[in-house]
């Protein structure tokens, strides 16, 4: 599948997507978001795929938001479909079912901190800033910015990044829970795949059981997500990497898993 603004690389069971408009810091146009919606369901559906990198080309921005120049002549008809077709793509990253690890290597801003935030794990570089500066346009988020910064750092903080749009360094935005960890810049591409390879040797069918649980069970009253938890415990229980990792357990080996 061809990109123009996407860079696409296999390597092994973990797939590198690169957003690649570095020379206007990766902002999110229109035709980007369609191709990440093209490459998320690509992805989605090779199962030979267990785990995603999502970055930014160059050493300045992951995401620094959707594109400005698009934004400045919406209307309010374009303008809601624009946020719908943001919410959608973010959507099915969320929901992709393997994990999608973000590895922000600079600006986050707007949609790309919205994007970041979409990803299952968040690794930062020491250098990025992330933040929600849509108040200073006049705007507000709309890649389900609102909803998905109060459920990751508490309301407070929430309304204090979105209100203010004052960006924060990445130690900051790992001492509120905004990203999972900080590594030195350079360092960055090498902790994300180790992190990927990690996550690429565990069972997939439990992994994508454990995306599901989170994230749906988090839109459930507690009593309910335990119910629905307890169905995908049941279903797991059916696939032979149950039986391969808690046999290999008791053989005193390593598993392999085969995702069935
Ligand atoms: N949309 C479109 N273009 C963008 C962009 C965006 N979100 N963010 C940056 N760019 C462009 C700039 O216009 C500039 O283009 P030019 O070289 O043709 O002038 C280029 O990217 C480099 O950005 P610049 O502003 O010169 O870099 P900087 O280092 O001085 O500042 C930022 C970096 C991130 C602080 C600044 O670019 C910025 O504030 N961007 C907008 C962030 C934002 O509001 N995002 C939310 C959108 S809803």
């Amino acid at each position: 599948m061809a990109f123009e603004n996407l860079l696409l690389e296999r390597d092994g069971a973990i797939a590198v997507v690169t957003i690649n408009r570095p020379k206007v810091l990766n902002a999110l146009n229109t035709q980007t978001l369609d191709e990440l919606r093209r490459v998320v369901l690509e992805l989605g559906h090779d199962a030979g795929v267990h785990v995603v990198i999502l970055t930014g080309a160059g050493e300045k921005a992951f995401v620094a938001g959707a594109d400005i120049n698009e934004l400045a002549v919406q209307t309010p008809t374009s303008g809601r479909e624009h946020a719908l077709t943001g919410q959608h793509v973010l959507d099915l990253i969320e929901n992709l079912g393997k994990p999608v690890i973000a590895a922000i290597n600079g600006y986050a801003l707007g949609g790309g901190c919205e994007l970041a935030m979409a990803c299952t794990l968040r690794l930062a570089a020491d250098t990025a800033k992330l933040g929600q500066p849509e108040i200073n346009l006049g705007i507000m988020p709309g890649y389900a910015g609102s909803q998905r910064m109060s459920r990751l750092v508490g309301k407070g903080k929430a309304m204090e990044l979105i209100l203010t749009g004052a960006p924060i360094g990445a130690a900051e935005a790992e001492r509120i829970g905004l990203v999972n960890r900080v590594v030195p810049a350079a360092e960055l591409m090498t902790a994300a795949r180790a992190l990927a390879a990690d996550l690429a040797k565990n069972a997939p069918i439990a992994m994508r059981y454990i995306i599901t649980a989170v994230n749906k069970g988090l839109e459930m009253p507690f009593a309910e997500g335990c119910v629905f938890e307890a169905t995908l415990f049941g279903l797991v229980a059916s696939t032979d990497d149950m039986r391969e990792g808690t046999t290999a357990f008791l053989e005193k080996r390593k598993p392999a898993f085969k995702g069935k």
